[in-house]
């Protein structure tokens, strides 16, 4: 049988334990997952491509996840990234009713572009859909508690970025 191949992409700016439940859910979906960190052109970053590429994967080798799982920039449109790893499955995570209409739009354009790439949604846990990256990074500008919101290298990370 062919193997089921998935993307999780996202701009990861920076991942939060909410991306982390999603990736491992994921993986009991789909026999190899790429996570796809995006160049966000459409957001101005804290950090650059590399970085947030190199901390995922940093994340990812921790995770000890049981299937094989890899992480990878990307830019451009994202079904050509799906094509570029020979993927059917675009794996979103939904938070609220806020993300519902963006997603909408954005499963019906990629499913315009691609028809028999399916997006498959996951509801983020309860107790974590009130996290977004943008929040995290200003309670640690803010000097608060980032403990339960992010893996603790990713802590540092954005402790060193903000501090000065
Ligand atoms: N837990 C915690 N936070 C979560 C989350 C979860 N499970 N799921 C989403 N989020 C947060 C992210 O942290 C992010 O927060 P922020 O806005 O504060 O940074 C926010 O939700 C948005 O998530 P993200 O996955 O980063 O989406 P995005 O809207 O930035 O990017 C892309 C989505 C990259 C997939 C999309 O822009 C894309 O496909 N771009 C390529 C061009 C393209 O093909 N476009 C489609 C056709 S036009």
């Amino acid at each position: 049988m062919k193997k089921r191949i998935a993307i999780y992409p996202g701009t990861f700016d920076p991942l939060t334990v909410g991306h982390q439940d999603i990736i491992t859910r994921a993986c009991r979906l789909c026999d190899e997952l790429y996570v796809l960190v995006a160049a966000g052109h459409h957001k101005q970053t804290l950090f650059n491509l590399e970085e947030r590429n190199h901390m995922v994967k940093k994340i990812l080798q921790e995770m000890r996840l049981p299937i094989t799982i890899h992480s990878k920039p990307f830019s451009g449109l994202l079904i050509d990234a799906c094509h570029e790893v020979d993927a059917k499955i675009i794996i979103r995570g939904l938070r609220a009713v806020s993300d519902f209409e963006y997603e909408m739009q954005l499963a019906a354009m990629n499913r315009h572009l691609d028809g028999l790439i399916e997006t498959v949604y996951l509801m983020t846990a309860e107790n974590l859909s009130f996290i977004s990256s943008t929040m995290v990074k200003e309670v640690a500008k803010l000097n608060g508690n980032i403990d339960r919101l992010v893996h603790p290298y990713i802590k540092k990370q954005l402790k060193k970025r903000v501090c000065h």
